[in-house]
């Protein structure tokens, strides 16, 4: 049977569009275009923290409280912190990534692999800093430079006032240039990752079984009796550019559509099998479609008015400050792009999509590009949005014409 008897047969079930959208040459695919394409209600991954950060922004809605105008006087009482206590608390990970992060802190950095986002602040203690000045720079920063990549210890509740104290009467003892044991423990000598592992030798790639499994669901009948297979019998050529051009503004579920959402609402209107986002199913297939595509160069449409519109709300929405540690995507991958936040090398977005989905070495699992957004919205301890939100969709297109002539080279590997 060809494809478009088994459309025309399916008509009560596929959705077929407006009659304006059938009389153009290239037929629709079929779109399930009322369920969410993932669970509701979304649930954290296991294994993820399990914080509530519902009093800080999201990238679908704003509730951080503002910043405050003014420092906060200390009417000239000097700071009589605990030093010891201090040097702790800057290295103390489990208060939202500790200053070392960022900052070398003297010998604090030592053995912790500092990042160098930030002033190597291992002689502010020379600096002539008031106390004041210190102690509101760790409390709010915002007070000072609005701009600022430093989160807000203080007003977002990371550090009590006695803490920020005894991590300033720290700072203070900071007067020596640092000294690294090796050349590693040096942000600024730390050489840059080089991922050289062959990512489609199905060996060094454990991902790879994904296309495997891709390929016998291709030919598994639904219980309708349905397959990909049935309408797509030669995938290899019929879809050989095709995940290149995606995502995409769709118009008749006014978002942008990646390819994971839509094998989730294409299957649902074709076959009849529910592949929600963020499943084995969904997954492997998205890994296929963008397998089938390697070697061709990101070319998605930035140019329709409603692709226009997408990509400067991703571009909003990338310099939107989430969480409680109010950070933004762009301070990490573009005012920090290629610095050290501590152990870890920050890319730039050219070179962080051509090779989504991507095996995770240090995961033992295929991530997509919504979960990579999910886990950084979380990792600043601000709560994800469920894989189909439209804001992802904007953030997906927007990265994706950043990406613009990169070739795909999928499924990827990285840490
Ligand atoms: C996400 C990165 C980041 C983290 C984590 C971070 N900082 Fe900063 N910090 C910065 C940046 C960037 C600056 C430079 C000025 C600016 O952007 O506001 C800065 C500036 C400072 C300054 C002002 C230095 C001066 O010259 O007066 C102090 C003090 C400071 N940080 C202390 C801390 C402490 C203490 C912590 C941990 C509680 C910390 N920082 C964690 C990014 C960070
Ligand atoms: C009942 C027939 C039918 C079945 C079954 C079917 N498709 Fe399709 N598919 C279509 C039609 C019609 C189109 C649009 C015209 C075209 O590109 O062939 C399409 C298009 C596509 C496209 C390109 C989308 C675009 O925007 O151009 C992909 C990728 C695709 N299908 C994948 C699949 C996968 C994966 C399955 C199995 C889950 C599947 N199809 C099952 C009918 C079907
Ligand atoms: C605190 C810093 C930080 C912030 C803020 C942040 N990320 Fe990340 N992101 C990382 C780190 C660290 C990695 C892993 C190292 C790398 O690949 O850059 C990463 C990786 C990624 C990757 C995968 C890169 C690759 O090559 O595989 C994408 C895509 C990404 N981030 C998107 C975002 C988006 C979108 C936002 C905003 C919602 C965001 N990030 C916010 C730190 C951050």
């Amino acid at each position: 049977m060809r494809g478009a008897l088994v459309v025309a047969a399916l008509a009560g079930v596929a959705l077929m569009g407006t009659p304006a959208a059938q009389a153009q040459t290239k037929k629709e695919a079929p779109l399930e275009l009322k369920a969410d394409a993932s669970a509701r209600p979304w649930k954290r991954y296991n294994g993820w923290p399990a914080r509530d950060y519902s009093k800080f922004n999201t990238l679908g809605k704003l509730a951080t409280a503002p910043a405050p105008k003014e420092p906060r006087k200390l009417a000239g009482i000097a700071v009589t912190g605990d030093v010891a206590n201090g040097a702790k608390l800057v290295a103390d990970r489990t208060r939202g990534g500790s200053c070392l992060a960022c900052h070398v802190m003297g010998q604090a950095g030592n053995a912790d692999l500092p990042g160098n986002v930030a002033p190597d602040l291992s002689e502010i203690g020379n600096a002539g800093r008031e106390d004041e000045w210190l102690f509101n720079y760790v409390y709010d920063a915002r007070v000072y430079n609005p701009e600022t990549v430093m989160p807000p210890w203080g007003s977002h509740g990371f550090f009590t006032d006695a803490e920020i104290s005894d991590i300033v009467a720290f700072l203070k003892t900071l007067k020596k240039p640092a000294v690294f044991r090796t050349v590693l423990d040096n942000p600024e000598k730390r050489p840059p990752p080089v991922e050289k592992r062959e990512n489609l030798d199905p060996i060094e790639n454990p991902g790879m079984w994904a296309v495997d499994k891709a390929q016998e669901l291709w030919t598994q009948k639904s219980a309708s009796g349905f397959s990909c297979n049935t309408c797509h019998s030669d995938p290899k050529t019929q879809f050989k550019a095709w995940a290149a051009s995606m995502p995409k503004w769709e118009p008749r579920l006014d978002k942008v559509l990646g390819v994971e959402e839509f094998v989730t609402r294409h299957a649902k209107a074709t076959t009849g099998v529910d592949w929600l986002m963020e499943t084995d199913e969904n997954r492997a297939m998205s890994v296929y479609l963008h397998f089938l595509a390697n070697g061709e160069a990101i070319k998605v449409d930035t140019e329709s008015a409603g692709a226009k519109a997408a990509i400067a709300r991703g571009a909003e929405l990338s310099k939107r400050k989430i969480g409680q540690l109010n950070l933004a995507c762009t301070d990490c991958h573009g005012i920090a792009a290629n610095k050290w936040i501590r152990g870890q090398w920050l890319g730039e977005p050219k070179g962080q999509y051509d090779h989504f989905p991507t095996w995770r070495t240090s995961l033992l699992a295929i991530w997509d590009i919504r979960q990579r957004f999910q886990w950084c919205s979380v990792n600043i301890r601000g709560d994800e949005l469920p894989p189909d939100a439209k804001e992802y969709g904007d953030l997906e297109l927007y990265l994706a014409s950043q990406n613009d002539g990169l070739k795909l080279s999928v499924p990827g590997i990285r840490h």
